[in-house]
């Protein structure tokens, strides 16, 4: 059976850089599911339709990583529909040998509830806003604000919100640099493979 890792979290948390760095340490895939939402929203009219029809080439685009196409991605994903139409694609991108880590805000809860892992991904607003500014060359306030308008959205929404699965562990990455916080992420995992 293919070993799960769920990492879910809100904006910025860290968990697409520990997910990146866990899939490359034990050699699974990754599968950043944000980037579908963004891909989504990005495309423009009917979201739904959008979801059904995404493409290799929806997903390379270069403009996704914007806090804008953050912004639609959180909106679309609000969408029932949308979401049921990428499930099926994340459940077996998540069934491939040897394992797969895949990182977003309901994998833990809804796509793979039964993961070897889950790991919930925190970080205190500023220091995430700070992160991410500097990552986007952005200025940090309007970061902090987008970020936490877009939690807000995530978090309160009726299909699959942001929120912690019972079984995952939090990892707080608040006071770690990110070597810290994937020696940390890498020290949990291994203690489920055994
Ligand atoms: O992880 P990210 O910041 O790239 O995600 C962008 C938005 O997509 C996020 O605000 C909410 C949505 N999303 C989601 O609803 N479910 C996921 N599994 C991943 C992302």
């Amino acid at each position: 059976m293919p070993f799960i890792i769920a990492i879910d979290g809100p904006a910025a948390s860290g968990k697409g850089t520990i997910a990146r760095a866990l899939a490359a340490h034990f050699g699974f895939h990754h599968l950043d599911t944000g980037l579908l939402y963004r891909a989504v929203g990005a495309k423009g009219g009917d979201p739904v339709a959008a979801a059904q029809g995404l493409s290799a080439a929806d997903l390379a685009r270069h403009d996704l990583r914007s806090a804008e196409a953050g912004q639609a991605a959180s909106r679309v994903a609000a969408i029932p529909e949308v979401r049921s139409a990428l499930t099926d694609f994340q459940r077996r991108y998540a069934a491939q040998e040897p394992g797969a880590v895949l990182d977003g805000r309901d994998i833990g809860t809804v796509i793979c509830p039964d993961a070897a892992v889950k790991l919930y991904v925190v970080a205190e607003d500023h220091v995430r806003a700070r992160r991410r500014a500097a990552e986007l060359g952005a200025d940090a306030d309007r970061i902090l604000a987008e970020l936490r308008e877009r939690d807000a959205r995530d978090a309160a929404r009726t299909a699959a919100p942001l929120r912690a699965a019972d079984d995952a562990v939090v990892l707080d990455t608040t006071t770690m640099d990110i070597d810290a916080a994937v020696a940390e992420a890498v020290r949990i995992v291994r203690g489920a493979l055994g």
